[in-house]
């Protein structure tokens, strides 16, 4: 078995389960947050991306990607009905954002989670070198750390956790509250997009585990294990570099033509999910156009809501609700030939969707709640043009940092509406100096930085820094 000095542990692998079967191997860009921010800082650096490669049954070998070794992790159909679906999106889904839908809580779930989480942790025992940096991702595996530590007490393990995390009086619902925290606390840092998060988690240590705890700091028997903030971010040059492209630019003007030419576009870019408020945004914008303040020839709207665990009951109704409420709007507002709403539930690729950026007037991002939200990233940064408002929710992690966004509380939906018509009748210079102020702090905050700022906690040493070209 080959082993790696640095291990990424997710949920997910980051390639197109299809290409892979054929043994043609490419980065699969899955619409999630977890692989759009890891992809382009892994690309050629000599690591073991440990993860599932979607799918039920024996685990497919897959070639190296990019450099980068795949190790994959199998999952039985019980698995992902337990595991992934049920106690990873059914119960710990809802609770860490805000419970607005009900979690469900399950003792069957939990077995899975264990079984699976064991599973992961003995992989990656694996294939880390001795003394390796292992670096686990997200709710799914908030067990791996503390399991992978009575395996490898050699190994300097890291925690991100890339959605919020909750208060306590939410956390505490949790019937295993006690094992989660425990679990996490198997790692040397514990990261999380906000430095809320730290202090919840700090508060929790202490409430439910008895630990010593500062938002910094938690003494655990023998060893200290540091928790902090760690906003993650985008490869902003990328993005930049993508949407000056003069295909991108061609392929903008083609798509503004194509929606009837309108004088101003809005965009919303999401996976189907409760979390991103997209009834709410329909809602707003529905009842904009009954008080006549917005007039379907002169503005359309684009949903791009790309469906996301699809077999998770609380998923198919959402689903059903958007559709049903796009085709009432469309129904009663559109024209031929004229929707109200271009509604598209297809992935896309980078340079059709750096293009959509493009001739984003308005850029509508207004979760209900999200640990951070790339998209509204990925829309500044594609605005080399310095134009375009970005809308976005107070509940967003993104919004501590692009403070200049036209911020909106996506639950009042009078504030959503005034929000939205605030950022279509913005002044360009305003809309231009807010721009500015959002892509310099995104040129500076890029993903790189991110990965320096936590690895260089995680790892004293400057070794991984150096290959990840840090
Ligand atoms: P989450 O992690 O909850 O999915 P984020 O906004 O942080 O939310 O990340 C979503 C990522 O998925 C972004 O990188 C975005 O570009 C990508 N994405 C969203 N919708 C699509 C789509 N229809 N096609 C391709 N990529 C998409
Ligand atoms: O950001 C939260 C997250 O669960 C990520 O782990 C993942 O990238 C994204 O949402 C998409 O979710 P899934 O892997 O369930 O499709």
């Amino acid at each position: 078995m080959r082993q790696s000095s640095l291990v990424v542990v997710a949920n997910r692998l980051p390639i197109n389960d299809n290409v892979a079967l054929d043994g043609a191997c490419e980065w699969r860009r899955s619409p999630g947050g977890l692989v759009s921010a890891l992809h382009p800082l892994l690309r050629h650096t000599p690591a073991t991306w440990v993860g599932w490669a979607g799918g039920t049954g024996p685990a497919p070998t897959l070639p190296d990607v990019d450099g980068v070794r795949m190790h994959t992790v199998p999952l039985s159909s019980e698995d992902l009905r337990d595991h992934y679906e049920g106690f990873a999106n059914a119960t710990l889904w809802p609770i860490y954002h805000d419970a607005v839908e009900q979690p469900e809580h399950h003792r069957r779930w939990w077995d899975a989670y264990q079984r699976v989480n064991q599973r992961f942790a003995e992989a990656t025992a694996q294939v880390a070198e001795k003394g390796a940096v292992v670096w686990v991702q997200d709710y799914h595996l908030q067990l791996v750390p503390g399991l992978l530590r009575a395996l490898r007490p050699d190994l300097r393990i890291g925690f991100f956790l890339h959605v919020p995390f909750p208060p306590p009086e939410l956390f505490m619902q949790l019937p295993r509250r006690a094992e989660l925290l425990h679990g996490m606390l198997g790692a040397d840092l514990v990261g999380f997009q906000r430095a809320q998060a730290a202090h919840n988690f700090a508060q929790l240590v202490t409430k439910v585990l008895g630990l010593p705890a500062t938002d910094r700091r938690i003494a655990v028997e023998d060893r200290i294990v540091r928790i902090g903030a760690f906003p993650v971010s985008i490869d902003t040059a990328e993005m930049a570099a993508l949407a000056g492209r003069p295909e991108v630019v061609d392929r903008a003007r083609r798509l503004r033509h194509d929606l009837g030419s309108p004088d101003q576009v809005i965009l919303s870019v999401d996976r189907m999910d409760y979390t991103k408020g997209i009834e709410q945004r329909l809602k707003a914008y529905s009842e904009l156009l009954e008080g006549g303040h917005v007039k379907v020839r002169d503005t359309v709207l684009v949903q791009v809501a790309v469906p996301s665990r699809e077999r998770v009951g609380q998923y198919q109704i959402l689903r059903d609700r958007v559709e049903r409420e796009v085709g009432r709007i469309n129904g009663e507002f559109g024209r031929v030939g004229e929707p109200a709403i271009h509604y598209l539930t297809q992935p896309f690729d980078r340079t059709e969707l750096a293009a959509l950026y493009r001739i984003a007037d308005v850029m509508a991002v207004t979760p209900l709640r999200d640990g951070m939200n790339l998209v509204a990233k990925e829309y500044v940064a594609a605005r080399v043009d310095d134009a375009g408002a970005l809308l976005l929710s107070e509940f967003a992690g993104a919004a501590a940092e692009l403070s200049q966004a036209y911020l909106v509380n996506p639950h009042d939906l009078e504030g959503l509406k005034q929000g939205l018509l605030a950022a279509l009748r913005a002044e360009p210079a305003d809309v231009r100096a807010r721009m500015q102020a959002m892509r310099a702090h995104l040129r500076e905050h890029d993903i790189r930085a991110w990965a320096r700022s936590y690895l260089s906690t995680l790892d004293q040493t400057g070794l991984l820094l150096t290959r990840l070209g840090g």
